[in-house]
């Protein structure tokens, strides 16, 4: 079924901003050697923007399609989007996904079946929008250089956090904005908690440097309880606060991940990734830093990113997961220590992160800051207490200890 640089014909799962603008973007792609043939939906009431024919609801109808050779799943569901690519790969077809959750949380499942089955798995669109940033951790940084992959992986958050920052707006507004453009997911708790970078990190772990990480080893706290007075503290001090999620390489060969809020300086590069744009800093042992900017959510920029995948399908490029093939993956650690920024309502609030060592302590009639030293792994074995505090954190930066 994949026969190099054939037509691809593309059962497409999913139909809504990104399904939709993939098909846009196919259409109007001159070159493209691609056709979606149908299409399966969930609802077949809603109105739709193509004729009736195309779609369907039955996913065999695709899967059992011999003259479909190419699947491509946009939906949200992360367990059902599963099932549909299994089904299809064992069905010898190829697969395109989008499915950020469902890769990070099955990678090995899904990276066995590829070696099996013999189909192909590409999911660029899955991580940055419209950043081609897998497929250059793959085959570009395809050494053991690489020291550190940082970024503003969500653009709902960045959204948000641009328009509180410059526009005065509040949270709930800005998510209500960043909803309305279709940047964040049907759940946009996902965004704003920092789920959705972290599954983003996750993959590009896994492509950075090979090594697999589960989503409950990892450390992340979102943006939801962000405040004025986080806004104004961040003003003040000259910085701009960033959802950054980053894999750090410590320890001789230990990588350490984590999904925080930033204070960001001016000097650094993500300081200037405003709204839905993405950026991702890649820092390796001899050429220091690389930067990757570019739409990070947003139907056509990921849907361009979807027909990317779908281009190198026809030339029949496949992930090799070249970082376990050729090298011994780092293992995974907790143990690097923070610089962060805590602030928070109640004196308790403060007994709960053991921290090391506390240089900055303020207090207002209101509410309380710290800023201090802390460990990753401290901060990961009260992440569940600290999920139900209305407290906000952010790192400053990784200290050497
Ligand atoms: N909700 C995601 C975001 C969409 O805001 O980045 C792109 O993955």
């Amino acid at each position: 079924m994949n026969n190099q640089n054939s037509k691809q014909q593309i059962g497409l799962f999913g139909f809504g901003v990104v399904g939709e603008s993939l098909h846009h973007v196919i259409t109007n792609s001159h070159a493209s050697n691609a056709e979606v043939v149908k299409i399966c939906i969930r609802d077949p009431h809603k109105k739709r923007s193509l004729p009736a024919e195309m779609f369907c609801t039955d996913r065999d109808e695709i899967i059992q399609d011999n003259e479909i050779n190419l699947v491509v799943e946009l939906i949200d569901d992360a367990e059902q989007a599963l099932e549909i690519v299994k089904s299809a790969m064992l069905a010898g077809k190829s697969v395109v996904s989008g499915n950020k959750k469902m890769l990070a949380t099955h990678m090995e499942e899904l990276m066995d079946l590829q070696q099996l089955s013999g189909s192909a798995l590409l999911y660029d669109a899955s991580a940055c929008g419209s950043i081609p940033v897998i497929r250059n951790l793959e085959e570009y940084y395809d050494n053991d250089l690489l020291l550190s992959i940082t970024g503003i992986l969500n653009g709902s958050s960045n959204y948000i956090l641009s328009r509180m920052y410059s526009k005065n707006i509040d949270f709930a507004q800005a998510l209500n904005q960043a909803c309305e453009m279709g940047f964040a997911e049907a759940d946009p708790s996902l965004d704003v908690e920092g789920h959705d970078a972290l599954y983003k990190i996750i993959i590009l772990t896994m492509h950075g440097f090979g090594t697999r990480v589960n989503q409950d080893e990892i450390f992340c706290s979102g943006i939801s309880h962000i405040g004025p007075a986080d806004i104004r503290f961040a003003r003040e001090r000259g910085y701009r606060i960033k959802l950054v999620a980053q894999a750090q390489k410590v320890h001789n060969n230990s990588v350490a991940l984590f999904v925080m809020p930033k204070l960001v300086t001016r000097e650094e590069y993500i300081y200037n990734v405003e709204d839905e744009y993405n950026g991702v800093v890649i820092e390796g042992e001899f050429y220091e830093k690389q930067f990757m900017f570019g739409k990070g959510a947003g139907g056509f920029p990921t849907g361009s990113s979807v027909l990317s995948d779908i281009t190198a399908r026809t030339h029949n490029y496949r992930y090799e997961y070249k970082k376990r093939k050729y090298f011994t993956p780092p293992a995974h650690t907790n143990d690097i220590l923070l610089e962060v920024y805590y602030r928070y309502r109640f004196t308790e609030d403060l007994l709960l992160l053991d921290f090391e060592e506390i240089t900055e302590h303020h207090s207002t009639r209101d509410y309380f800051y710290v800023i201090g030293q802390i460990r990753l792994g401290k901060l990961l074995q009260v992440k569940d207490k600290f999920d139900a505090m209305k407290v906000f954190l952010a790192f400053i930066r990784i200290l050497k200890d």
